[in-house]
Parts: C-alpha cells; structure tokens; sequence
C-alpha cells in the first residue's frame, strides 16, 4: 500500500469509492466536487500493489481564532474489496503527518453516530468524542465532532518510514 498526493487524473476514481462507501442521502457529488478542489493541494489517495487507487483522505486547512492553524479530514473513504488491509490507517496517519508539518495543533472531523467503522478508526489514531451533532446528517442522523491533539497523534508513531510517497510528491 503506497500512499501520494492526489492528482486531478484520480478524480473519476475518487468518484467510484466515494459512490461506492457513501449511501444516498450523503453529500451531493456536486458539494463533494467543490470539496475535493478546495481541498486537493492537501489530499491524498492510497494505491495498492498494481497502482490502483483504492481510496482517499481529503484533507482542509484554514486559519482559526488569532492566526492559529486548523484542520481537519473532510472525507475518507477506502473502496469496499479493499478494505481491512491497512489503507485506511495509512492515508489517515499521512494525512495527520502533513497537517503536523504545517502547524496545525488540533484537527477535528465529523462522523455519524452510527458508523461504528469509521469511529474505530479514528480513535485508532488518537480522536477523541467531543460532541454530538444533532440531525447533522438529515432527520435522526446525528454525527459526532472528532477532536485530535495533532502532536499527540498516535499514528504518527505508526507510520513506518517510507510509508509516505515523499518522491511523489517533490519533497525529496
Ligand atoms: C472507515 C474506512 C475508511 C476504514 O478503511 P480501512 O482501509 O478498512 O481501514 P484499515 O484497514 O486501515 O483499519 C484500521 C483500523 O480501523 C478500525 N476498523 C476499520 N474498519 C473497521 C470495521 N469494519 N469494524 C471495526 N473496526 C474497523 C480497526 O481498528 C482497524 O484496525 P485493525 O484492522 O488492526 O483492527 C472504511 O471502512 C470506509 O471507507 N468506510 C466507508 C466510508 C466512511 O464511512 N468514511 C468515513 C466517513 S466519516
């Protein structure tokens, strides 16, 4: 599992994970589009052995209260044949590493309440509960916020070096 920067040539295939992981009454293609080219400077996707993309983070940073950093995952999402094999973890580990070498401090998502998965995951990695959206999701779907100390990440100390594609990404 090898995990670069998303390119612009991977949208048709973030398209199908994302179509393929979310169910109808998500975000619209059309928000998630908007989302994905805010956010594709600071993205990445996870390629399995034969180069194929088998999933993505979305990744958004901006500026908070008095100039600090914040950040955040905007969406994830690993292609369903593909899942259990550690790309999940990777692309979330990656996607902290980069938020910590940009000074983010704390970064925060949003998840619904019932996506037992995607909980695990990201408390796997060292996000905690901070609090519960009500309807976030539509009519009786709640989400959670998701809180990390980005320092503090446990996946940081996961990443194995090299995990990353620095190569890919020009930075050596
Ligand atoms: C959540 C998701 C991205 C995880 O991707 P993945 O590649 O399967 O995750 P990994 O294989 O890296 O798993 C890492 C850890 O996450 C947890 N985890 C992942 N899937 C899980 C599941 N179905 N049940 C329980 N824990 C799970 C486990 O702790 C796992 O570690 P382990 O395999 O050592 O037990 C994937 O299930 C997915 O795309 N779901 C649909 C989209 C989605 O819900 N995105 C999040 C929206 S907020």
């Amino acid at each position: 599992m090898r995990v670069r920067n998303l390119k612009l040539c991977d949208l048709a295939r973030i398209l199908r994970v994302e179509r393929a992981s979310f169910r109808a009454g998500g975000s619209s293609t059309t928000t998630f589009v908007a989302h994905l080219f805010r956010d594709r400077k600071n993205s990445f996707v996870a390629e399995n052995e034969d180069g194929e993309v088998v999933g993505y983070a979305l990744v958004r940073m901006g500026l908070g209260w008095l100039g600090s950093r914040r950040g955040g995952i905007t969406s994830i999402a690993v292609d369903p044949p593909h899942r259990r094999q550690g790309a999940g973890r990777a692309l979330m580990a990656r996607a902290l590493e980069h938020l910590a070498e940009h000074g983010v401090e704390e970064a925060d998502l949003e998840v619904e309440v019932d996506n037992g998965a995607a909980q695990s995951l990201y408390e796997a990695v060292g996000f905690r509960r901070a609090r519960v959206l009500r309807d976030y999701y539509g009519s009786d779907r709640d989400g959670l916020r998701m809180v990390v100390d980005v320092r503090q990440a446990g996946s940081l100390r996961d990443v194995q070096p090299g995990s990353a594609d620095r190569a890919a990404d020009g930075r050596g």
